[in-house]
């Protein structure tokens, strides 16, 4: 089985992740006697992403079959689809109303979609590279994006800030370097985001207007590399994880940005990491070969 990059998505006690190999898989990662819960085989071709519906009675998988997917877990049926023409890489969910989601793609366009209607309400272009990663601020009037723009000589758009309703940039020029930035993550309580970059360092940035790099300061130990390695914050805001090409987890205090603590998973590049939602010393990551780490 070839997994590239294969993302992670926790819910209270199950983790989903997507694959290569077209499946998106449930995990009982906190069990025993492990561990794969359920396997769900409704995308033709690799999965790029997958995130659970906020009360996790559903999942949402998009990927290379360009289509977004819509599962009930428990009937383990498909009740909707959503169709686009592009190769959807990532999904997300608005964090104040679960029938909304935003997707990006490869040929630069996000969409926000209502589940209700099936349908398109917002969308989102700019002559954007390959979305990477989409993430919205608190209360989800706006949202930011990362595109890919190692194929081009503008720099400036790699990550700008949206407003959802009004569908424009807010943001300008926010991340000049020519780095592509694989994930932005937003902090769970103060006005801020990081953006993971390939420059083998996570940026920091305000979420207000007008949107400013913070130069002082930067979380720099690990390494990057080209994976498509993510980074997320703890629940309680004060740890920042990210995954590394040197196939560890590591740790860093929010605050100060200091470098805390690393643990080994594999010999692969560490690609995704994600706290458990109530347990807050629990980590799981999941690495370049397709396999699935726990620390507590
Ligand atoms: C980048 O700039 C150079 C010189 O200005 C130009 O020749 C080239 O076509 C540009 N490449 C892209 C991808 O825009
Ligand atoms: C990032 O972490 C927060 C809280 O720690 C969590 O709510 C959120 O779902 C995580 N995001 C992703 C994309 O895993």
């Amino acid at each position: 089985m070839l997994y590239n990059g294969l993302p992670l998505m926790l819910t209270a006690h199950l983790l989903a992740s997507a694959g290569m190999d077209h499946l998106v898989c449930i995990w009982n990662v906190w069990s025993r006697d492990q561990k794969k819960a359920r396997v769900l085989n409704f995308h033709n071709a690799a999965v790029k992403d997958v995130k659970w519906s906020q009360q996790g009675h559903s999942l949402l998988s998009c990927g290379y079959d360009c289509k977004s997917r819509l599962i009930d877990v428990e009937k383990g049926f498909e009740t909707q689809v959503f169709s686009e023409d592009q190769i959807v890489g990532v999904i997300k969910f608005h964090p104040d109303n679960s029938n909304l989601f935003l997707s990006g793609g490869s040929k630069g366009h996000i969409r926000l979609w209502d589940i209700r209607t099936g349908k398109v309400v917002h969308s989102f272009n700019r002559n954007l590279g390959p979305i990477l990663d989409v993430e919205f601020t608190i209360g989800g009037k706006q949202f930011i994006s990362s595109s890919d723009v190692s194929g081009s000589n503008v720099s400036e758009n790699s990550i700008i800030v949206w407003d959802v309703s009004r569908q424009v940039p807010l943001s300008s020029q926010v991340y000049v370097e020519a780095y592509t930035c694989p994930c932005v993550r937003r902090h769970p309580y103060e006005s801020t985001f990081v953006a993971q970059s390939n420059g083998n360092y996570i940026a920091i940035f305000t979420s207000n207007p007008p949107f400013r790099l913070n130069k002082y300061k930067r979380y720099e130990s690990h390494g990057v590399s080209g994976f498509p390695i993510k980074c997320n914050f703890s629940l309680d805001g004060k740890r920042l994880a990210s995954g590394s090409s040197d196939g560890c987890i590591y740790l860093y205090d929010y605050q100060s940005s200091n470098f805390v603590q690393k643990i080994k998973t594999s010999d692969q590049a560490c690609i995704d990491v994600a706290f458990h939602p109530v347990m807050p010393n629990a980590i799981a990551s999941c690495s370049w070969d397709g396999s699935i780490s726990v620390f507590e």
